[in-house]
């Protein structure tokens, strides 16, 4: 007997590596960005669904969340689309744009998934080198001319932020798709959202996730023109959010007085804990507009870090992956959480077979 083999791209593939999820309590969990709070409003939703008709599919179109959205963001109807979560959202983006052959760009760092999804499609990935501190390189991008130009902003590791004009260059000199992935921007000051009504090759995807507490749920929406948005609808399955997912997504929007309260507390919590770091601590913190850190310890190594944080129940992230090894990624929790890492951190760096670098700073 033969065992049927996969695609060669799927043989060939390194699978995305999801940050870890830790069993049991007792962990400080700074590793996934996850937001630490939920809506009371979507707890209630999520308790009203044992009354719900659990045994009908739910909503192909998502109507009541695509239009909540649509009144939020005062788009038409029809500029919205719904899928579950951001990733689903992305993925779908790579395999409806991108043929054998063409090209994807994208900087490095930045969010791991790009790559798999231009493996996938069998394209040709370049990745283009960043600016000081990590900025995205916009002309650079643009040169590459690529059929899909991926950015993410704020970026993931980073937290870097790339201000709409410099997106707006981007997709001026693009000729093909620009993908804004805008899973952290209600952290940051500003969104290319505006962009979508001048440009015709601007789609901006983002996350109930992160600013909405939502990650267990799994719920992203994108907007874009809906001529860019119809090859979404055609490749989807079509009850891919789920019945209490819409609900409870539905409830959370109208929460969205909470959203920004919450995204303003973990801001200025992020800037505290930056400024405690590099105080506090031998690294370099990045600047950052999303709701985590990225670091690089000067005395220590990253992974040194990261395993001896771990045995003390703090789960940070650490990316195995080349170019990455001196940085570590810090989710921004609560103020609880954020003691807790500080207390683990000092314990760390004070710890005698925890080997340093050498390094002064
Ligand atoms: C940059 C970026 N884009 C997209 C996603 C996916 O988010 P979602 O949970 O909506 O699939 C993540 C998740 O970590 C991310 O970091």
């Amino acid at each position: 007997m033969v065992i049927p083999a996969p695609r060669k791209a799927v043989q060939d593939l390194a699978p995305y590596v999801p940050g870890e999820q830790p069993q049991g309590a007792g962990w400080t969990k700074l590793n996934t960005n996850e937001n630490p709070y939920t809506s009371p409003k979507a707890l209630a939703a999520l308790e009203g669904q044992a009354s719900q008709a659990l045994s009908r599919y739910p909503d192909p179109l998502a109507a009541d969340l695509r239009e909540k959205l649509s009144q939020i963001y005062d788009l038409d109807v029809g500029w919205v689309y719904v899928d579950n979560g951001s990733d689903q959202i992305l993925n779908l983006i790579f395999r409806a744009y991108v043929e054998r052959g063409q090209t994807v760009a994208y900087t490095f760092p930045t969010y791991p998934y790009y790559e798999v999804w231009a493996h996938m499609q069998d394209a040709a990935i370049k990745t283009v080198e960043p600016g000081p501190d990590f900025a995205v390189p916009i002309d650079a991008l643009a040169a590459e001319q690529a059929t899909l130009t991926a950015i993410s902003n704020p970026n993931s590791p980073t937290g870097t932020f790339t201000p709409p004009d410099q997106i707006e260059r981007l997709a001026e000199q693009c000729a093909g798709l620009v993908v804004v992935d805008e899973a952290y921007v209600d952290f940051a000051s500003a969104s290319a959202l505006p962009l979508i009504e001048k440009y015709d090759n601007i789609i901006v995807s983002r996350s109930m996730s992160k600013s909405f507490g939502l990650a267990g749920v799994r719920v992203g929406y994108a907007f874009a023109r809906p001529e860019l948005l119809e090859p979404l609808w055609k490749l989807r399955d079509s009850y891919s959010v789920s019945r209490p997912s819409q609900a409870i997504a539905l409830a959370t929007l109208d929460d969205y007085g909470w959203m920004r309260k919450v995204c303003a507390e973990i801001r200025e919590r992020r800037e505290r804990v930056a400024a405690r770091l590099a105080r506090e601590f031998p690294c370099k913190v990045y600047p950052s507009d999303a709701n985590f850190l990225f670091v690089e310890p000067t005395t220590h190594t990253a992974a040194d870090v990261f395993e001896a944080l771990k045995e003390r129940k703090v789960l940070v992230r650490y990316f195995r992956q080349h170019g990455l090894e001196r940085y570590l990624r810090i989710t921004i929790g609560t103020e609880e959480e954020m003691n807790e890492f500080f207390k683990a951190l000092s314990e760390v760096l004070k710890q005698s077979n925890v080997p340093t670098t050498g390094g002064t700073q």
